[in-house]
């Protein structure tokens, strides 16, 4: 009988054989963000509904359409996070960090949204963000995507295209909008089911259907970059000159407009044609009003946000491995006076060796069953305990790697035998798969 109970559709295990991978890409993204000074601040799961909804947009398909919403027991109306960037928000309002001072902080976790599940969309997924508070300027949405830049060189990737566009003021993409919605409404014929429903409610989100019918109309549409004004201009303008002077190659891409309201001037994504349909592994933009529309103070704010899934499959595919590090040692521990000497030998160690991975038998068996575990660990030496060895004080050294020779050595000076092992990178951890 098939197990009645599986994993949520769209939300996904990640098992021990990929986790190494996982923590690799965590490392290196905590690393490059505190290299660039930016701090962690820690987010709950959940928030009231109207948070998201005055936030990303009431019109937007993240909160039409996509958002787990729950009443509490209390009936509050709360929704578990589609997006990290609202929630960043109220917390700087609310503890006020971002009184006449600047802010650059990251954080990681779970996102939720109801979206249809393929590969590289699911309905859990995990994001690594960015967000800087308080600077106005271009050069810090460069210092953010120089940031980004970096992350990929350190992670090996290769295939990532950075698009930029600017959305401009509000009052200017406002105009632009009335001009895009007059060209769509006289061509409302050739608008599909999709567009026809955003030409009223999110006119500027038409230009990012992927539906092939559309390419065409969409290529003749009136281009945002032609109506922004002077000082978004010259944001846009000056972000370029920085990223030239940093080395980081772009494409203006004038159709970039991102799903979610909040932004305005400096948009960009890193897109990547080698995970198929799901291409965007890192996605961000400037949103100067949101911090004021949320109750805080006119401070401007800019960030981005990457997905862990899409990135975790793109170092796969470039064949970084998964595997975790094996255990150096396997401590084999035949009868019970060996099982007690074993408890306190295995403790020493770990006391006097602290990067030492020992992995110790537990389950009985005899010494058979027991090589054969420490043989399957990956480990590269075995440390046996029988009756005799704890009779002796000893232990039993068994090379399982290389036709080392087998010796035995009293128990106080097993952990100089290690440490010397490791000098010679006896110990250098090998792949069990
Ligand atoms: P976003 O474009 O909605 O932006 O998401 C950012 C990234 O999260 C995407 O580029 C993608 O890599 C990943 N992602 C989004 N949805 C899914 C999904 N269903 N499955 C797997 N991965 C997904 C934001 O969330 C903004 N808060 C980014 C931001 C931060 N803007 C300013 N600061």
């Amino acid at each position: 009988m098939a197990n009645p109970f599986q994993a949520i559709r769209g939300m996904n295990d990640i098992l021990p054989a990929e986790s190494a991978l996982w923590q690799r890409l965590e490392a290196t993204l905590r690393e490059t963000l505190a290299a660039y000074g930016y701090r962690e601040i820690r987010l709950p799961l959940v928030e009231k509904t109207e948070l998201f909804a005055r936030s990303i947009g009431e019109v937007t398909d993240i909160v039409e359409k996509e958002m787990y919403t729950f009443a509490d027991r209390n009936g509050d109306s709360l929704t578990l996070r589609p997006e990290g960037t609202a929630g960043c928000v109220r917390a700087c309002i609310e503890h006020g960090l971002l009184h006449h001072q600047t802010q650059r902080l990251w954080y990681a976790g779970p996102m939720f949204r109801y979206e249809k599940p393929q590969k590289g969309r699911y309905r859990q997924f995990h994001q690594v963000g960015a967000e800087a508070y308080g600077m106005g300027g271009p050069d810090i949405d460069a210092e953010l995507i120089c940031l980004s830049a970096r992350l990929w060189r350190r992670l090996g990737l290769r295939d990532a295209v950075l698009q930029i566009n600017s959305l401009g003021s509000s009052a200017a993409r406002a105009a632009y909008r009335e001009r895009l919605v007059g060209y769509f409404a006289a061509r409302r014929e050739a608008l599909d089911e999709d567009s026809q429903r955003r030409l009223a409610t999110n006119p500027l989100r038409i230009l990012d259907s992927k539906n092939p019918t559309m390419r065409a109309l969409i290529a003749e549409a009136p281009s945002l970059l032609d109506h922004l004004d002077a000082e978004s201009r010259a944001h846009f303008e000056r972000l370029q000159s920085l990223l030239d002077a940093a080395g980081v190659a772009y494409e203006i891409n004038p159709r970039l407009v991102r799903g979610l309201d909040y932004y305005c001037k400096t948009v960009f994504e890193w897109v990547t044609d080698t995970l198929g349909a799901q291409g965007t592994i890192c996605a961000g933009g400037r949103y100067d009003g949101l911090i004021e529309q949320l109750g805080g103070q006119p401070v401007s704010g800019v960030g981005f946000a990457v997905g862990l899934e899409r990135l975790v499959a793109m170092l796969a595919a470039a064949g970084q491995p998964s595997a975790g590090a094996p255990p150096h040692v396997y401590l084999i521990v035949a009868g019970d006076p060996a099982q007690r000497a074993g408890f306190a030998l295995a403790e020493r160690l770990r006391d006097e060796l602290p990067d030492l991975r020992l992995q110790m038998h537990c389950g009985g068996g005899g010494f058979k069953a027991q090589f054969r575990r420490a043989d399957h660990s990956g480990a590269q030496i075995a440390l046996v305990l029988g009756e005799n060895e704890v009779a002796a004080g000893a232990v039993a050294i068994k090379p399982l790697r290389e036709t080392g020779e087998q010796l035995t050595l009293p128990q106080s000076e097993v952990a100089a035998y290690l440490r010397a092992a490791a000098l010679e990178r006896t110990l250098t951890p090998s792949n069990p798969d």
